[in-house]
């Protein structure tokens, strides 16, 4: 069986933050910010939707009335310096990361910055080092690495049940809009697949393995003006990697990870959120398995995980250096699938 015990999240009483309330700003009316913060900060009585800020006031305050957020900052930069908010919820897009992440910080606030982290790694280089600088944090929402999912991934590799890695291949899929305003089909914005999709599955492989990306090769299927599928192989260490990401009209939506060892092997179907849906196939020497993990959203996961780590200033997985590696890695594929 799988051990299941060492992935369950904290129950009520032994989270040492429960009785702190965290005051969070929101950097953009965004699609993702009602699933990655409203919801999952409804469930807990800990936390305040202090203020949100969007390009149109409007816009800001018509999302303020619809999410129950207390108030409208006049703008990012009235945000980011708001002297209410202890953290700021950065989900503008890639283009805009580095800028107000570092602003934020230089005011003083911790920053929760949504994926890609930024737009190559000498952008994030100069994030985490304001970290450094300021004693702030920037914590990339890399949401699915805090659900029992991947923490039973990552004990299952770490068991050696599967032998020695050998092999990894993932792939992530999903339609997206061919509206030529769509921050994804636009190139200055962080716009491209290899940025929206294959950062996730880069980081698996990074992750699992704990080995940066070499020998890299890739390809890329342009449309428009961006990178809409993509596909790399690369070494991790000893392990042979693959990735596949789609974003054309034609894919259906879905992520599956296949992780190989000399010993056995397991297919996991919904890696990037289980939460919706998701099943495994473990098999072994000695026998097979098939299940599903249950847990909150990987969004709650990923809030709860954020909110204990500001108060104990224990460092996360998904911050400092590997935010920096995760994007080298990008620019390296970007490279080798002549993107550049
Ligand atoms: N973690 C996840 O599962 C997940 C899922 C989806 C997205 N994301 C990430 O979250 C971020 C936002 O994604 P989204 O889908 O929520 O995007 P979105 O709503 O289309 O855009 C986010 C914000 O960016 C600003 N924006 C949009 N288009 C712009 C443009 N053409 N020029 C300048 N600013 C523009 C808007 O700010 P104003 O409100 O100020 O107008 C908007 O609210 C991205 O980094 C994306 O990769 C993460």
């Amino acid at each position: 069986m799988i051990d299941t015990a060492q992935t369950q999240t904290q129950g009520p009483g032994q989270d040492p933050a429960q009785d702190r309330v965290l005051r969070i700003g929101l950097l953009g009316a965004a699609r993702i910010t009602p699933r990655a913060i409203i919801v999952p900060s409804a469930l807990h009585g800990d936390i305040d939707l202090m203020a949100v800020a969007a390009r149109d006031r409007a816009k800001a305050e018509a999302f303020a009335e619809e999410h129950g957020v207390l108030t409208v900052a006049d703008g990012y930069e009235a945000l980011v310096t708001h002297p209410e908010v202890d953290l700021v919820y950065n989900a503008l897009p890639p283009s805009s990361h580095a800028h107000w992440c570092i602003k934020a910080m230089e005011a003083g606030k911790d920053v929760l910055c949504e994926k890609p982290f930024a737009m190559t790694a000498d952008e994030a280089q100069a994030m985490v080092a304001t970290a450094r600088r300021t004693g702030k944090r920037v914590i990339e929402a890399f949401h699915y690495r805090y659900h029992p999912m991947f923490s039973m991934l990552m004990a299952l590799v770490a068991s050696g049940r599967l032998g020695a890695l050998e092999h990894i291949s993932a792939s992530l899929g999903s339609p997206i809009s061919e509206n030529p305003r769509e921050l994804r089909r636009i190139k200055a914005l962080g716009g491209g697949v290899l940025m929206d999709m294959g950062c996730y599955t880069m980081h698996w492989c990074r992750t699992l393995t704990g080995h940066e990306p070499s020998n890299i090769a890739a390809e890329a299927h342009i449309s428009g003006e961006v990178d809409d599928a993509l596909g790399a192989e690369f070494m991790c260490g000893n392990v042979a990697c693959a990735m596949t990401v789609r974003m054309d009209p034609d894919v259906d939506r879905g992520s599956e990870l296949l992780i190989e060892g000399n010993e056995g092997r397991i297919l996991v179907r919904n890696p990037l959120a289980p939460d919706r849906g998701n099943s495994y196939l473990l098999e072994t020497l000695t026998g097979s398995e098939e299940g599903e993990i249950n847990g909150p959203t990987t969004m709650e996961c990923q809030l709860m995980a954020v909110k204990r780590a500001l108060y104990e200033g224990t460092p996360l997985p998904t911050e400092g250096a590997d935010s920096i590696n995760n994007m080298r890695a990008l620019d390296q594929v970007r490279a080798a699938a002549n993107l550049c």
